[in-house]
């Protein structure tokens, strides 16, 4: 028996890091996942990890959430695959640091479009899977036939303020917004919204930047981040992925609306 046995979740942003911990962590519980990225290799390399497990378990969906279109193609996916959606965790998220004043509109867009407006569009066009499915039910039979879950990402450095991401802060705070909102908005249908605030996890958003890499942190800003970690080390995708498997699984049934830092301590201001 597993936490998320005959489910189907879609992931997004699920190829490495993170989403892809998520997935394994999905699929090792019972569930049927579908992987979405943008990127082909670790798409493939995910999916075969997640068959490796446990064989049918994966399907991989490319294209990004920032499009509309692609997101109800995304969910439509989903059904086609496995006949239904149960889950949805947003993780697809990017960086493109600079500080406030120097700040191009490309960077902006960019991180606002997939980390704030990808989980707008991921949440609209799951509605009727998620949120209509359930209404059908509650009017049918008096009550939905279980708990269906969003899982959203925000990050302790939005929670803090952090130089150099006026950009990836404001998408990560929104995201508070948003979980609060639809968690009121879908409660009678018991569609929960939670939310999961990684600290400082090992993936290429936080590895050591090369002089022009567009990704990653300054080795002296990460030595100096781990100095504020209680329990000493950074965190790893598979500490973040089981807070979102508790969001996303029956143990969670009678939490919604709420946040979580999972940081290994790290006092927040
Ligand atoms: N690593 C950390 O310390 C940390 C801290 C706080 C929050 N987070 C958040 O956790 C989530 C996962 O991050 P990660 O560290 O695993 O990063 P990662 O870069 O390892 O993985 C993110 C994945 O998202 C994909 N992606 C990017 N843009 C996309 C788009 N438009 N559509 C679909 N997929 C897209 C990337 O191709 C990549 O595979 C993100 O939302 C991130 O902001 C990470």
């Amino acid at each position: 028996m597993g936490l998320l046995d005959d489910r189907v979740a879609v992931i997004t942003g699920a190829g490495r890091g993170i989403g892809r911990a998520c997935a394994l962590t999905f699929v090792r519980e019972g569930a049927k996942v579908v992987i979405n990225d943008l990127d082909e290799e670790p798409l493939a390399e995910a999916k075969a990890a997640c068959e490796a497990l446990r064989p049918g378990s994966a399907a991989t969906h490319k294209g990004s959430v920032a499009d509309r279109s692609t997101t109800d193609e995304l969910m439509k996916f989903a059904v086609q695959q496995f006949g239904k959606l149960d889950v949805l965790v947003n993780n697809a998220g990017v960086t493109r640091d600079r500080m406030s004043h120097l700040m191009s509109d490309e960077q902006w867009d960019l991180v606002i479009a997939v980390n704030l407006t990808g989980t707008f569009n991921c949440i609209r066009s799951a509605a009727p899977y998620l949120r209509d499915v359930a209404k059908a039910e509650l009017e049918r039979d008096g009550q939905p036939r279980y708990h269906r879950k969003i899982v959203n990402f925000f990050s302790t450095a939005a929670i803090r303020g952090n130089p150099g991401q006026i950009n990836y802060t404001a998408a990560k705070m929104g995201n508070v917004g948003i979980t609060r909102t639809v968690a009121q908005e879908w409660a009678r249908f018991w569609v929960n919204v939670n939310a999961v605030a990684p600290g400082f996890t090992n993936t290429r958003l936080t590895a050591a930047k090369g002089k022009g890499d567009e990704l990653g942190i300054p080795e002296e800003q990460r030595q100096s981040m781990l100095t504020r970690i209680p329990m000493a080390r950074f965190g790893e995708p598979e500490d973040i992925a089981n807070a979102v498997l508790f969001f996303a699984s029956p143990l969670s049934d009678y939490v919604t609306g709420q946040t979580i830092n999972v940081s290994g301590g790290l006092q927040i201001p």
